[in-house]
């Protein structure tokens, strides 16, 4: 039985790759996307989904714009790494997906109500504001959700600050209440997606795939890489967003290991930090845990078995 998933995204070059991912792959099922402002502003992020819908012919699945901006803090977005239009590097197709009429939180919610308990996983690759308010809406979700897992964070890495990974740190408010709402959280954070990089290897395999949505990936992976290397010396690009789905796709593909961890909402240097306590033993309610190492070929060949099952698509 494919693994029911809420896709809560801000496409973003990295995002477009994990939608694909989750489309692609037999033993997951979109069944909802939502958006967040985040790499680039809500109606920006929100148009970059549609457009990646249609070039990869995703169809029957509910996409909802969510929310313009965090709980507390104003809008900070990435335009260094995604571009002014949150996917610069692709020509992008008109979108011809029509929104749900329902706000994100609301399509969230609802999705979740109409499934049993433990059906659906909720994998969050953007900023938590969506699935902040989701919960504190709707606390019955914290239950019936099997699990989050989500691309944020890092135990010992920053990229927005020494210390802050940028899902994180745009929205720390939004990040605390969802850490802390009980239900069992996996953090696919940098010091996981730091090992995800897209070498020539892989722009090689992505390529020979020889499809639109191939072709499309790798001009993704042109501007991501050039812009990673410009902004944070990177040689080959982190794919963060991907290793979430890869995860729920194949658990096997990382090793994870259960610490409790919690926001840092007051500190000067720290802000936005996710802390975890790796002090043994875990305590036993501990429902968080975080992804340590990356099976780097049983990851992009998750990517690139997505891609050939995707086939050719006339966007
Ligand atoms: O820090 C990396 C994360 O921030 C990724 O999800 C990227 O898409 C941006 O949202
Ligand atoms: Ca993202």
């Amino acid at each position: 039985m494919a693994r029911k998933i809420i896709l809560d995204c801000d496409p973003g070059h990295d995002d477009a790759i994990a939608m694909l991912l989750a489309h692609g792959n037999p033993d997951v099922e979109l069944v909802a996307v939502t958006t967040v402002v985040g790499n680039q502003t809500l109606a920006k992020v929100t148009r970059n989904a549609l457009s990646v819908a249609r070039i990869a012919d995703i169809t029957g699945v509910p996409f909802a714009a969510g929310c313009p901006r965090p709980l507390v803090r104003t809008i900070e977005t990435a335009p260094e790494i995604h571009g002014e239009s949150g996917i610069d590097g692709p020509a992008m197709p008109e979108p011809t997906l029509d929104l749900d009429p329902r706000h994100a939180v609301d399509l969230i919610i609802d999705t979740v109500m109409a499934h049993e308990p433990g059906e659906i996983t909720i994998v969050p690759t953007a900023g938590l504001t969506n699935i902040a308010l989701a919960v504190r809406k709707e606390p019955r979700i914290a239950e019936r959700v099997r699990e989050v897992v989500l691309m944020g964070g890092g135990y010992h890495t920053g990229n927005w600050s020494a210390v802050a990974e940028f899902n994180i740190k745009i929205d720390p408010e939004a990040a605390h209440i969802v850490f802390n709402a009980g239900w069992p959280v996996t953090m696919v954070g940098l010091d996981l997606t730091h090992q995800a990089l897209a070498t020539p290897e892989v722009t090689r395999r992505i390529a020979e795939v020889g499809t639109r949505p191939a072709v499309f990936v790798n001009e993704l992976l042109d501007f991501f890489g050039a812009a990673y290397r410009e902004a944070q010396g990177f040689e080959h690009p982190p794919v963060h967003d991907p290793c979430a789905v890869a995860y729920v796709i194949d658990p096997s593909v990382m090793t994870v290991r259960k610490a409790p961890v919690d926001i840092e909402l007051t500190g000067t240097l720290t802000l936005g930090m996710t802390v975890a306590d790796f002090r043994a033993p875990a305590p036993a309610d501990c429902r968080t845990q975080v992804a340590v190492d990356l099976d780097h070929e049983r990851f992009w060949d998750l990517v690139v078995d997505a891609l050939e099952r995707i086939g050719d698509v006339s966007a």
